[in-house]
């Protein structure tokens, strides 16, 4: 949800600046734009549009040289894009050039009020106001100047700051909205991520909530908001800049598909007994006898994440038999909900930064709730915040639609659940080590679920110009089918929607008319003569049936019309891997229909707005 970068050093900051952009353009990609400051004087250019518009405007118009700038990637929030919108903005004077990552809730007061003083707006942001409170409250000192104006502004953001009266410095400041800034030789960077940065360095401090850093090129300082000085700790990026290149992929979303037999399995290296019965997270610290005491899980998540929490409860209950809910954020936190001191608070997170997810995590923890991470990124604020974190280790994940962070999420759901069982000495923890040898056999099932890459592509160029398509599923084919669905709508632009299978009949049946695409999941063996029951349905009316079954089910051929099959697994463990055609359902229909597959309109990567 917008991307900041920052540069002070020898290099030319043009340059670094947009190659950060580059990296950070999945986080928003309406309009872009840099400020340059050399020689006393400050430039900017920016333009409504893909990164590409900015990088031939500052072809045409000319080389800024320059060693220290900022630069900044947008997804609109307040005001449309345009190149008035796009940032950095300044104040009347040009003095103050800013950028900035998050919502200033309090802005239009303070607009008004800084306009009935005589200051001129350009934009429509809500970020412009940040400019000209620095010029209205300038103390001739900018840290101090920087320290009063956010006692002003209210809400969720980040800060890249430069002033004229100052050069060779730049100020960021984070308040909830992400910020890591990378330590270089004689060069320092502010960046809303590490991908930005990783070019040039693997050093980074992660700012914490409240935090402001003071940068120059040969140091970096570190304080609260109240100018108390913070010690920092250094955190070194183990991962590669590779890691974070499409390699040899058309696009991030296809690489991260191929990605997951690697990323499930990383997700277990290290959590099974060497002798293969047991789960191991030693990262999990509760109070002893608090695992017998839980007697309430909810689970908070959004968007995917959301559904990967859906399978969680399946997983949860069915072992541990703990009463599970499983919610969307958002909603969760304006609805009053009944916690207790023996409630387990799961949230799952792959960016860690949504902000509706910390914003639920933050109200129970103010209820005393004990709160579990499932995150993929490490030093991110919902592994700071939570009391326990499960990282799942996909590696970073680029393209906006999530496909790695999911199938991980998964994983580390299976493996939470058994071992709460083993923990609690639940019935379910006989299953345990069953489970286990079926989970280790998961990467090497995905890789052969890749296999059927061919045959999707060929559906999905068929089908790719229909405007509508159905998922259906039930149990755990239900709660797969809500991320296919998701993925189809996200990247491809189809309508589609995500159906129970027995639910159909209850009025949706309606819509299915001669021809539509109707998906269908037959994983779960209990539920198969149902499900069929319920494709008999839609095949009455006449819908084109696509159904995902097992190999060696030659009978689903006789009702569906077309059939993907997937190596057989444990069923309580399919989603792992029948989510994988359904990703590359949407993948491949979006190419089809031209669009770009992983920046796909309207969305960001992180969403750190509610
Ligand atoms: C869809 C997608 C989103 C995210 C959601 C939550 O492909 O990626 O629905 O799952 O925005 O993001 P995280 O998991 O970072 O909290």
């Amino acid at each position: 949800m917008c991307g900041i970068v920052g540069y002070i050093g020898n290099k030319q900051a043009q340059d670094v600046l947009l190659h950060g952009l580059g990296k950070l353009e999945y986080r928003g990609y309406d309009s872009a734009g840099i400020a340059i400051f050399e020689n006393g004087a400050v430039t900017v250019k920016k333009s409504v549009g893909r990164l590409a518009n900015l990088a031939e405007l500052v072809d045409g118009t000319g080389r800024l040289s320059g060693n220290q700038g900022i630069g900044h990637t947008r997804w609109a929030t307040h005001g449309r894009p345009s190149d008035n919108n796009a940032h950095p903005h300044q104040d009347d004077n040009g003095n103050f050039t800013i950028v900035h990552n998050g919502i200033i809730e309090n802005y239009q007061s303070l607009r008004e009020e800084l306009t009935a003083m005589g200051h001129t707006f350009l934009s429509e942001t809500d970020t412009e106001v940040v400019a000209h409170l620095l010029d209205d409250m300038w103390t001739g000192d900018l840290f101090d100047t920087v320290l009063a104006i956010n006692k002003r502004i209210h809400g969720a953001f980040a800060l890249g700051i430069m002033a004229k009266q100052e050069p060779g410095k730049l100020i960021a400041v984070r308040k909830q909205s992400p910020l890591v800034i990378g330590l270089g030789e004689g060069e320092n960077f502010i960046a809303s991520d590490i991908p930005a940065i990783l070019e040039y360095t693997r050093n980074v401090y992660i700012l914490d909530d409240g935090e402001i850093a003071v940068l120059t090129a040969d140091a970096v300082k570190t304080f609260d908001l109240q100018g108390n000085p913070t010690e920092k700790e250094v955190y070194e990026v183990t991962w590669s800049a590779s890691a974070a290149e499409k390699g040899g992929y058309d696009h991030f979303m296809l690489k991260e598909i191929h990605e997951q037999p690697k990323a499930i399995s990383d997700t277990l290296t290290g959590r099974i007994s060497e002798d293969g019965t047991k789960v191991v997270f030693d990262e999990v610290q509760w109070p002893a006898g608090f695992a017998s005491e839980i007697d309430r899980i909810h689970i908070l998540a959004c968007g995917t994440s959301w559904h990967a929490g859906m399978v969680g409860k399946h997983a949860i209950e069915k072992l541990t038999r703990i009463p599970v809910d499983c919610e969307i954020a958002s909603e969760y936190r304006y609805r009053d909900p009944i916690v207790s001191k023996n409630t387990l608070m799961v949230v799952i997170t792959q960016s860690g930064e949504t902000a509706d997810t910390l914003a639920a995590l933050r109200q129970a923890k103010e209820q005393g709730t004990r709160i579990l991470a499932i995150t993929n990124v490490v030093g991110s604020s919902a592994a700071r915040e939570a009391d326990d974190v499960i990282f799942t280790w996909a590696g970073p994940e680029i393209s906006v639609a999530s496909t790695k962070a999911y199938t991980t999420q998964l994983t580390a759901l299976y493996l939470f659940a058994g071992w709460l069982a083993q923990e609690r000495g639940s019935v379910g923890a006989a299953e345990v080590p069953a489970l286990l040898t079926d989970l280790r056999d998961m990467p090497a099932k995905a890789e052969t679920v890749l296999e059927t890459s061919p045959a999707i592509e060929t559906f999905a160029k068929q089908w790719s110009s229909r405007e509508h398509a159905f998922f259906i599923g039930r149990g755990l084919d239900y709660a797969v089918s809500m991320e296919g669905s998701l993925k189809l709508k996200e990247i491809s632009y189809m309508h589609a929607e995500a159906y129970a299978a027995g639910e159909l009949k209850h009025g949706t049946l309606a819509l299915i008319v001669e021809d539509i695409p109707v998906i269908a999941l037959v994983t779960q063996d209990d539920l198969y003569e149902k499900t069929v029951s319920n494709i008999q349905e839609v095949k009455a009316r006449d819908a084109f049936v696509l159904a995902l079954a097992w190999s060696g089910d030659t009978e689903i051929g006789k009702t569906a019309d077309q059939v993907i099959h997937i190596p057989r697994v444990n069923p309580f463990l399919a989603p792992i891997i029948a989510v994988i055609p359904l990703q590359l359902l949407a993948y491949y229909a979006s190419v089809a229909r031209g669009n770009d597959v992983d920046n796909p309109r309207n969305l960001a990567k992180s969403v750190t707005v509610e």
